[in-house]
């Protein structure tokens, strides 16, 4: 059984503040347009805000390359504005967590300055510096970002590990007077009366000390070096040790972002005895629809691939540790656009992922925007693209290879990053609300139709079906607390799954598809609905619980027995 928790029993909702609202006319997003928009967010039922970075930082990243952790950016405004977010968000009765960025910093940070300036400057050893191997890279690692993962440094003549751009070196956690400061950076925030972290690619922070080559069969330049620095040999006593000596001591949330961990990892970052993290976040069904090269390898979704992750992820963490629940943040394509269909049926089917996401156990996570049904944008310039990850991918392969351009912008609209990061769409009025300046990035033109007001005027928007999918959650403790069961493991088309607490259960019923098709239930299943809990779409006859015909992405929860 698992122990309640608040942090389970919230909904968290992620701002990428220089894409939320513009209030000082440079058409970048600000911390006083988060404060504006709280009773927005109040009245969706968020519980927890989840912040992407607001440090000091050159943006190399948008702030997830970090160059002062205690002071806030520039263009984002001043402690003194983030001072009164924070208290806004208490007044309402909301928490706020920060990103904590710790894997890497700025090379604009003053450590790094120092770490630079010489080989035996005190600092040196708070980054992954080596020297070269027979006048090549350390070792064959490919940065994130694509191209090597080293960068050399004439100054010292040696080179330091960035696993994303050149200008994120990464920290050296083996060292323990980094780890301290680390830690009492932490503490700073949390007396200042943050309610948690989530932390970015925290399972990166542990490397093989050998940092080895990695297999290279097919003879590439640079090849990934996940295994050698991925839940790497000290992460758990790293996490321990963090727990210990700061998170032990405040009532917070957290979560780690972990690229590559699987469901038995998983469990001892957040099985509560083991004192790590709460929660994770995994991305095995965010890689269901590449291929073997990753990410901008498209390949189409099998609905029996998601029901196999979801499935595991469900059942293998129920009663040890807790799942984080979300399909999109500013990484990830929006996923109407996705999973759904953005155009003929992107309200139903941005309704019926909410539906599969939020019924299912563990913490819920909305990324701006996703509440009102966002989508992808199609920018015909690569010139319109901000993101680091796209510009450098395009050079790569573009501009310094030899594909195809207009083949690479297919793999752009379907995957690139920007796709969650235009600006949120508030209204039908110029640059959709967002700035009266020009945005620093340009915003999806279908903010006539998609935007937040209409949502909130609509009664059947994505918006309203959020608002009430949060308050089912709150009011049947089945839905953080049962257990999960699938149904249907087959089906290429239905979702479906049961969920059991006590006495009661809960019949998910979700159509991937644009097809009719016909939901039976299994012989073997038991179950009596007592109540349609919500649906998509009006349904005529709501006691056939056994068997009925679904609508194009429709998505049906009942209450029974
Ligand atoms: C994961 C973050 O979510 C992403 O936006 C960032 O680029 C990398 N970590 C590096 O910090």
């Amino acid at each position: 059984m698992n122990q309640k928790n608040w942090w389970k029993e919230s909904v968290v909702y992620q701002i990428y503040p220089r894409s939320f609202n513009d209030t000082n006319g440079d058409g970048i997003g600000d911390i006083n347009g988060i404060t504006e928009k709280l009773d927005y967010l109040k009245e969706l039922g968020i519980d927890v805000i989840w912040l992407s970075p607001v440090y000091q930082s050159p943006n190399d990243d948008n702030g997830y390359d970090i160059s002062d952790y205690c002071s806030i950016m520039d263009e984002f405004g001043s402690m003194e504005d983030w001072d009164n977010l924070l208290d806004e968000v208490h007044n309402r009765g909301m928490k706020l967590i920060m990103d904590l960025v710790v894997n890497h910093t700025s090379d604009e940070h003053e450590w790094f300055v120092q770490s630079r300036s010489s080989t035996d400057n005190p600092y040196r050893d708070y980054y992954i510096w080596r020297k070269g191997k027979d006048g090549q890279e350390p070792n064959n690692w490919e940065s994130a970002f694509s191209g090597s993962a080293w960068q050399y440094d004439e100054l010292t003549g040696e080179y330091y590990l960035h696993l994303f751009s050149k200008k994120q070196p990464d920290l050296n956690w083996e060292n323990p007077k980094l780890r301290q400061d680390i830690y009492r950076m932490m503490k700073w925030w949390l007396n200042k009366g943050v309610d948690g972290f989530r932390m970015d690619v925290i399972n990166f922070i542990s490397k093989n000390p050998d940092l080895p080559d990695a297999p290279n069969p097919d003879n590439k330049k640079y090849v990934g070096g996940g295994q050698y620095y991925m839940n790497g040999p000290r992460i758990h006593e790293f996490l321990h040790e963090m727990n210990r000596e700061v998170l032990s001591h405040y009532d917070v949330m957290t979560v780690g972002e972990m690229p590559g961990v699987d469901v038995e990892e998983a469990k001892k970052y957040t099985d509560p005895s083991r004192e790590e993290l709460q929660m994770v976040f995994q991305f095995e069904h965010m890689d269901l629809d590449s291929g073997p090269n990753g990410k901008w390898d498209l390949k189409e979704l099998d609905l029996r691939d998601l029901k196999q992750s979801i499935t595991k992820w469900q059942n293998g963490l129920h009663g040890t540790g807790w799942n984080s629940l979300y399909l999109n943040n500013h990484d990830q394509p929006r996923i109407v656009s996705r999973f759904g269909d953005d155009e003929k049926y992107r309200v139903t089917s941005a309704k019926m992922l909410a539906t599969f996401l939020h019924m299912l156990q563990g913490t819920p996570y909305i990324y701006q925007g996703e509440e009102i049904g966002m989508t992808n944008v199609k920018f015909e310039s690569i010139n319109d693209y901000q993101d680091i990850e796209i510009l450098n991918m395009y050079q790569e392969q573009v501009i310094d290879g030899n594909e195809n351009h207009a083949e690479i912008m297919q793999a752009i609209y379907a995957k690139g990053r920007d796709n969650a990061r235009t600006p949120f769409q508030w209204d039908d009025s110029e640059n959709a609300g967002f700035t009266d300046a020009e945005p620093w990035m340009k915003v999806n033109q279908n903010f006539k139709e998609i935007n937040a007001k209409q949502a909130v005027e609509d009664e059947n928007s994505v918006y309203h079906y959020y608002r009430k999918l949060i308050q089912l959650r709150k009011n049947h403790p089945i839905i953080v607390y049962g257990n999960y069961q699938l149904i249907l493991p087959n089906d290429q088309k239905i979702f479906a799954y049961l969920r059991n607490y006590q006495s009661e259960k809960l019949l998910v019923v979700t159509n991937f598809s644009d097809d009719h098709v016909n939901f039976d239930l299994p012989e073997d299943i038991a179950f009596t609905a007592n109540e349609l809990l919500i649906s998509n779409y009006e349904i005529q006859n709501e006691t056939d619980d056994q068997s009925f015909t679904l609508s194009p992405y429709e998505a049906r929860v009942y209450k029974g027995v």
